[in-house]
């Protein structure tokens, strides 16, 4: 049983700290013009034996997240800690949440506390933290750790046996004798499900369901404490899959090892996750125990993700939310919470801005289009500046003070409607002085981060924090956060 940060009794096995990954954008081939956030503040907790599933859309940032905690690819920031004594996690926290207060202020003394903690953190880091890890140190931690992919063989040499495949691991990071990784071969074949002879042959001799097998031997063959795996039965038929699945969860059991189970088929990750990581567009917006997550789930994103399963009996009745549009652009994120312009349950806070409500306005504004002038006169664009908050709608003639108040009707309408959300976000509309521009400005919004809503479950919603708007709200079993 895990508590609310996700530990039992033992050391923590991996505590992943606001870690972040920015790829940069060149358009020009050298000049960075922007940044994609692949993995944007991601925070957990993880415990030897436990698997933790993480799931999201494609390009919500799966695969950086795992390859971040293996450090196959450096961070932008934040901490990957491994094998943290249970005093050293709290400690660290505890240091975080008073940086992160401390921030908040400017005076002298705040600043002189900021240094100390940095250095008591900087010490922490340099023993615990690979992604601060000189190489030397790290190598001793890189054996405790090991990839299992989606298609193992596809960084390997073909022309290999596996014998040898399944040698290298062994002979790179540890201090064994030929004959001792000899006798281990052996026992790591029989171990996933194979035999002696296949070691003499060569991987394209292997179906996909024989080559996990192999790919996840050579990862326990140096006897890690956690595997990353990214999408590892994903390739394969469904009766496969439920093979690798089961070896998989009889290897965790007598090796007690830890997973990072990453998939995108939520009844693979049902079946083999204790808690679940749900990700969008680089964030965490909602991380609990798996059967929590699946039976009272809180975030609106989780919620249409799981509405999305299909259901073996047809007969049961399940109302199916499809998610409507597409993931927006991690270079260009929406403001606010990254979901709103998604959500069913979006208030006027989640972070309307001026590019969200162009599109229904130009659709609102279309059938006056024609010239019907005794509406409105024909519009000749509509400009957005994202820093004042405001779109301007600029006509080809000037417009009087009943056409504006016809325009102000048409909007109020609008906002009554479904998907009105976007239009009550509005705060103030007004006429230029030259007459031929109205311009909205938009409410300020604000932006949800990853709160513990009820013990052991965390989401990232505004729906759960303080204050938040009564109206629009699902039926929630939970009230708003209390603190
Ligand atoms: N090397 C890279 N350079 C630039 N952008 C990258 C790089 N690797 C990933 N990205 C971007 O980072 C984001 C996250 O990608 P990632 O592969 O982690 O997603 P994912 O959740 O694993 O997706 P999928 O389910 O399709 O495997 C995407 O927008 C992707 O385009
Ligand atoms: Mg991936």
């Amino acid at each position: 049983m895990t508590d609310a940060a996700g530990m039992n009794n033992g050391n923590v096995l991996l505590y992943v700290s606001h870690l972040k990954k920015y790829f940069d954008i060149s358009r020009t081939g050298f000049r960075v013009t922007g940044h994609v956030r692949a993995v944007d503040d991601v925070s957990f907790t993880l415990s030897g034996n436990e698997t933790l599933g993480v799931v999201g859309e494609t390009g919500c940032g799966k695969t950086t997240l795992g390859r971040l905690i293996l450090r196959l690819l450096e961070s932008t920031d934040g901490d990957v800690y491994f094998n943290l004594p249970r005093e050293t996690l709290e400690r660290i926290k505890q240091l975080e949440i008073e940086l992160a207060q401390l921030e908040e202020n400017h005076d002298e003394t705040s600043k002189s506390r900021m240094k100390e903690i940095g250095k008591e953190l900087d010490n922490l880091r340099a023993e615990y933290s690979l992604t601060k890890m000189r190489p030397s140190k790290l190598k001793k931690f890189r054996k405790d750790m090991q990839p299992v992919f989606q298609d193992p063989f596809s960084s390997l040499d073909p022309r290999q046996i596996i014998r040898d495949v399944l040698a290298e691991p062994m002979r790179l990071l540890t201090d064994m004798k030929p004959e001792q990784i000899r006798d281990r071969s052996l026992n790591l074949i029989e171990e996933v499900g194979l035999s002696e002879d296949h070691l003499y042959r060569f991987p394209h001799e292997f179906s996909g369901g024989q080559r996990q097998r192999i790919g996840i031997a050579r990862a326990i063959s140096i006897e890690p404490k956690l595997l990353v795996l990214d999408e590892p039965t994903s390739a394969l038929d469904v009766s496969v899959q439920a093979q690798i699945l089961n070896l998989l969860k009889d290897l965790q059991e007598r090796k007690n090892l830890a997973f990072i189970f990453i998939s995108h088929h939520l009844n693979v990750i049902r079946l083999m996750s204790d808690k679940v990581a749900v990700m969008y567009l680089g964030k965490l917006v909602e991380l609990t125990d798996t059967e929590m997550l699946f039976n009272n789930m809180l975030h609106p994103y989780t919620e249409a993700l799981l509405s999305a399963i299909p259901l073996p009996d047809p007969k049961v009745n399940k109302s199916r939310i499809l998610l409507e549009g597409e993931v927006p652009n991690p270079a260009n994120p929406p403001k606010g919470c990254y979901f709103h312009p998604r959500c069913k349950y979006a208030m006027t806070n989640c972070g309307w801005s001026p590019r969200d409500i162009v599109a229904p306005l130009q659709e609102l504004l279309e059938p006056l289009r024609i010239g019907e002038s005794n509406i409105l006169p024909v519009t000749k664009e509509i400009l957005t500046d994202e820093t004042k908050n405001t779109v301007e709608v600029v006509f080809e003639s000037a417009i009087n003070q009943t056409k504006f108040e016809a325009f102000k009707n048409m909007l109020n309408e609008a906002s009554s409607k479904a998907n009105g959300v976007r239009f009550r976000a509005i705060n103030g509309i007004s006429l230029s002085s030259a007459g031929s521009s109205i311009v909205i400005t938009m409410k300020n919004s604000d932006t949800p981060t990853l709160k513990e809503v009820r013990p052991g479950h965390f989401v990232s919603c505004l729906m759960y924090e303080r204050g938040a708007e009564t109206t629009g709200i699902r039926g929630s079993n939970v009230s708003p956060a209390a603190s």
